[in-house]
């Protein structure tokens, strides 16, 4: 069996003591660690299970015990079956007691010792343990990233966001392709306000504040993305990301991510890790292929499963010439078979022109229009099995 920890504290001291002593332990290791033991940390605990469902929590309330306290409450309140390992220097039978009633299962007193971490780990194997956050009531993160440049991922994300919101789902589309800024010329929006200000506010963070300086587009999404120019990238990091995102589940439905193609960034890592499915998306020339094989290497490295990663083939033609490849050329390279196909069509240069989303106008867009709506059941678990031009 293995052993799947996320880790809790402030202390990166502590944390680190934890990585170690697991390389003890056979088929163990950390998912995720949390810096902050707030009342916010069930939320990244939910998107964590969501990926990894045997995973069990070690929380560290030593720097605000009662903070530390209230947060387990929250996560044991969230995860019932959630495997709690509470940690403190002081270990009288009071400071234990009050951790077993908040929900932990089991102490560790601080510093750590080898042997009683060992022993902990040992019952807490003995312990069944898969939890379910099938009833979680956070909203799903889902991202576009292209393994390639003018693949269509904008146009992707664009229309995947029309259709959430066309179905009453509260939604947000982030633009996190801090180049390209596509975005919003695609909705034919001019935003006042952009992720700077979004972090400048995180503290403050709340629905009104946020909601107050977005835009929503006509189509009922709220849209975020880049300052427009260039040199203003400013200040906004991985971290800060995080505790956006942390904000958006909790209060929105669904939150689609334009992650444009630059995996390697930060900020773009820190999406995709937040994800609950990510699509990357691809053409059928070769070097799309190419990149989309490196892309998933990398992806698969970083701990996401296949049913996580989805690949979906934009401008797909099945009649094609031999510089581009076929599905079933595509899904033997990338040993996994693509998700979707998006046809070429004319119609999404045409709603490009018009700076509106293909989906917002039924009638010209005709057999795309459904097409695209079918990926969308599909990928939202709408309907089993998708009709259509499903790949
Ligand atoms: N299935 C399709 N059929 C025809 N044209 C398409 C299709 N998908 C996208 N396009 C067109 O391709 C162009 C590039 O699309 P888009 O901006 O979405 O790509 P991108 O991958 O986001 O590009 P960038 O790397 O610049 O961010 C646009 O003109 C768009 O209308
Ligand atoms: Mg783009």
């Amino acid at each position: 069996m293995s052993v799947n920890l996320l880790v809790a504290s402030s202390d990166e001291h502590f944390r680190e003591i934890i990585r170690e002593n697991l390389l003890n332990v056979p088929n163990s290791k950390v998912l995720s660690e949390y810096t902050d033991v707030n009342t916010n940390l069930y939320i990244r605990v939910l998107q964590d299970l969501e990926r990894h469902p045997d995973a069990a929590l070690v929380a560290d309330i030593s720097f605000d015990p009662e903070a530390g306290l209230a947060a387990l409450q929250k996560v044991k309140q969230a995860v019932p079956e959630l495997y709690v390992i509470a940690s403190n220097f002081q270990a009288d039978g009071e400071t234990v007691l009050a951790c077993l009633r908040a929900g932990a299962s089991d102490f560790l007193t601080q510093p750590l010792k080898r042997l009683e971490f060992r022993e902990a780990i040992t019952r807490m194997e003995a312990t069944p343990r898969r939890v379910s956050t099938g009833g979680s009531r956070l909203g799903k993160i889902y991202t576009f990233i292209g393994a390639k440049g003018g693949v269509g991922t904008t146009t992707l994300a664009v229309n995947f966001a029309g259709v959430l919101a066309q179905r009453k789902q509260n939604s947000v589309l982030l633009d996190m392709d801090w180049t390209a800024n596509d975005v919003a010329m695609h909705l034919g929006a001019a935003p006042q306000y952009t992720l700077m200000e979004v972090g400048e506010n995180l503290s403050k963070m709340d629905q009104a504040l946020f909601e107050g300086f977005v835009t929503r587009d006509p189509l009922g999404f709220i849209l975020v993305g880049p300052p427009d120019a260039l040199e203003q990238r400013g200040y906004f990091t991985e971290p800060m990301f995080r505790e956006f995102s942390t904000f958006l589940v909790e209060k929105y439905q669904a939150v689609v991510v334009d992650a444009g193609r630059n995996i390697n960034d930060d900020v773009v890592l820190g999406a995709l890790q937040a994800s609950n499915t990510i699509f990357l998306v691809l053409t059928q020339d070769y070097s799309s292929i190419r990149n989309a094989q490196r892309y998933l290497a990398f992806l698969m490295r970083m701990g996401f499963t296949q049913d996580q990663l989805k690949i979906v083939v934009n401008r797909y033609q099945k009649k094609h010439d031999m510089h581009m490849a076929s599905l079933e050329q595509i899904t033997s390279t990338l040993n996994q078979p693509a998700f979707y196909g998006i046809p070429q069509s004319p119609a999404f240069p045409a709603s490009l022109n018009k700076a509106r989303p293909m989906i917002s106008d039924r009638q010209s867009a005709g057999e795309l229009d459904r097409i695209f709506r079918s990926f969308v059941d599909k990928a939202t678990g709408v309907k089993k099995e998708a009709v259509g031009k499903s790949a």
